[in-house]
């Protein structure tokens, strides 16, 4: 038995934030922000707009394109690092605004890799016949833990979410995921304040992601092109094999990366980060959306999916569309 996706979703929040009105902000400029990071703009949540609610919006997106009646809906799970409320997690705010009621419910945090540990946890559950009918979510309201005086790392992230719904079936979906983590290096990326440390940095609004950006891109670029390999030999497959790289939207020059580590050229490449900025666990379920709303990827092509982020965690999943 596969998982296979049979719909998918997406919703960007309304406003959107140039390069030219960070230019306004923080001492930056659109060419500094284009060359280093391929950004143009990114969208940003409207006061009060939590991701439940970007949750909800990409949920029946997708929920409409998989054409099932949510009933059927067995197993909810969303990938965030932004929840709207310390508990119950967005699973179960996004399981009530559905009217779902009864089926499992719950968040992952593996920040930008989230969406891709929710696939592998999906796969786990549909494989061994726990359920039949998984929502899962990647959604993200960022911009609210940005320090907007940090010209290194307000520049860079954006809000969203994607959505998926998987199904069991014997056609061929899911082939293989493989997730990891290493919370040696935690250090480089994160939030260095929480609910049972440094709740003051919290109570102040002043919690707020720190990166080492340019360490993050060395390990990242490195364990991406690990990450290829690991994913090709597992299936016995070669570079050829794949028909869409659908990787997370961080930087366009990791990107590029990966692709050449694939001999893969970027019209093979799902792009969006120019368009949507790095929207963390959102960002490989809103590019899947649009390549497949767009109607580049189609059905029976082979995708490799892949994420790196805080933590470090990392992880591919390699699929049949
Ligand atoms: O999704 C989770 C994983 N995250 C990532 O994968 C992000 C990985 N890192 C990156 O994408 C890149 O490291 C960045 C885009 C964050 C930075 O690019 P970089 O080429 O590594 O730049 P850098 O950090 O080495 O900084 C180069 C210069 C510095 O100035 P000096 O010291 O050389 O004078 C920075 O102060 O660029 C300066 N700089 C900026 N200048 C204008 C840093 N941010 C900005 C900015 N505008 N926004």
């Amino acid at each position: 038995m596969y998982s296979r996706i049979i719909g998918t979703g997406s919703y960007l929040p309304e406003r959107i934030l140039t390069n030219t009105d960070l230019e306004q902000i923080v001492d930056t400029s659109d060419e500094w922000i284009r060359t280093r990071t391929g950004i143009e703009k990114r969208h940003v949540a409207n006061d009060g707009e939590t991701t439940c609610d970007l949750a909800e919006k990409a949920s029946r997106a997708a929920i409409d394109a998989a054409d099932i009646d949510v009933k059927n809906i067995d197993l909810i799970i969303v990938a965030t690092t932004t929840p709207d409320v310390i508990f119950p997690s967005t699973a179960c705010l996004l399981q009530q605004r559905l009217n779902i009621h009864g089926c499992p419910a719950f968040d992952i945090q593996a920040v930008c890799t989230g969406f891709i540990y929710a696939l592998s946890v999906v796969d786990q559950f549909i494989r061994n016949s726990s359920a039949k009918c998984a929502l899962v979510v990647g959604s993200e309201t960022l911009t609210r833990i940005l320090d907007w005086e940090d010209r290194s790392t307000c520049v860079l992230f954006g809000d969203g979410a994607g959505a998926v719904i998987l199904e069991a079936s014997e056609t061929p979906g899911i082939l293989s995921s493989h997730i990891h983590a290493d919370g040696e290096y935690q250090e480089l990326l994160k939030v260095p304040a929480g609910i049972s440390s440094d709740y003051d940095l919290v109570k102040a609004g002043k919690a707020f992601i720190k990166m080492q950006g340019n360490e993050v891109f060395k390990v990242a670029v490195n364990t991406l092109g690990r990450i290829v390999d690991e994913t090709l030999m597992a299936n016995e497959m070669n570079k050829e094999d794949i028909d869409w790289l659908v990787p997370h939207q961080a930087n366009t020059r990791i990107i590029s990366a990966t692709a050449k580590k694939l001999d893969m050229s970027m019209d093979k490449v799902v792009l969006t980060v120019d368009q949507h900025g790095n929207t963390s666990a959102a960002s490989v379920p809103l590019a899947l959306d649009v390549a497949i709303k767009d109607g580049r990827i189609k059905r029976n092509d082979t995708l490799l999916l892949e994420a790196f982020g805080g933590g470090f965690t990392w992880g591919s999943v390699l699929m049949k569309y």
